[in-house]
């Protein structure tokens, strides 16, 4: 990757399309409710983001920051908040391509800045979408949420009354730690895994009963 930098530094137009970015994508989740996929999500993953590109550089650190922000925009549009399918990563590509169309603040990207938010946007559940490093630098920052304390409780909330989605999602972890891509990441996730693997473990335990013949 290019560009490494101890601090990301963008230009004054760069900064306002970001905060201005922010502000749009603030106002679309004022009344969301879902406990896992808030705007503390974004902040997060936008956060990780930073730390990935700041540690290791990145081709479009600009495009990296702002895919963070976008990623998780079509949330909003579900039908069913905090839904487990597929459906919110086009929901979200869509809902973006509309803000490109609409928003003339946008005109600072180009045409093929756009193409690659969007393609990050909408294949940021997809581990072999790799035709930009922006994309799995939005990846590794998404999953990097998943792990320890808080990435597992924010989900917990969600499923606490759906024993299989908990199954599921406690295995999901696993993979998704199997696929994490930056040296950066994978520093951060070795550190959460202990309590992560200590949930999965209390989990199947819970789940083993007396056998009798
Ligand atoms: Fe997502
Ligand atoms: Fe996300």
């Amino acid at each position: 990757m290019k560009n490494k930098k101890e601090k990301i530094k963008y230009t004054n137009e760069e900064q306002d399309l970001l905060n201005h970015a922010i502000s749009k994508v603030k106002k679309i989740f004022e009344d969301y409710s879902d406990p896992a996929h808030g705007i503390d999500h974004i902040e997060r993953v936008a956060s990780a983001v930073n730390k990935i590109i700041s540690q290791e550089g990145a081709n479009k650190p600009f495009l990296c920051e702002l895919s963070a922000w976008f990623h998780d925009i079509g949330r909003t549009l579900e039908d069913n908040p905090g839904e487990t399918s597929r459906k919110h990563h086009e929901l979200s590509y869509e809902l973006l391509n509309k803000w490109f169309e609409d928003d003339s603040s946008f005109d600072i990207l180009s045409k093929e800045e756009k193409k690659e938010l969007l393609y990050a946007v909408r294949y940021h559940w997809n581990d072999a979408a790799d035709k930009y490093d922006t994309a799995w630098i939005l990846r590794d920052a998404d999953k990097l949420d998943l792990f320890g304390d808080v990435g597992l409780e924010r989900v917990w909330k969600l499923f606490k009354d759906n024993d299989n989605a908990w199954d599921q999602h406690l295995r999901n972890v696993f993979s998704c730690y199997y696929f994490l891509r930056t040296k950066t990441a994978r520093q951060i996730a070795d550190k959460l895994m202990p309590e992560t693997e200590k949930r999965l473990n209390k989990y199947l335990k819970s789940k083993i009963d007396k056998v009798n013949l």
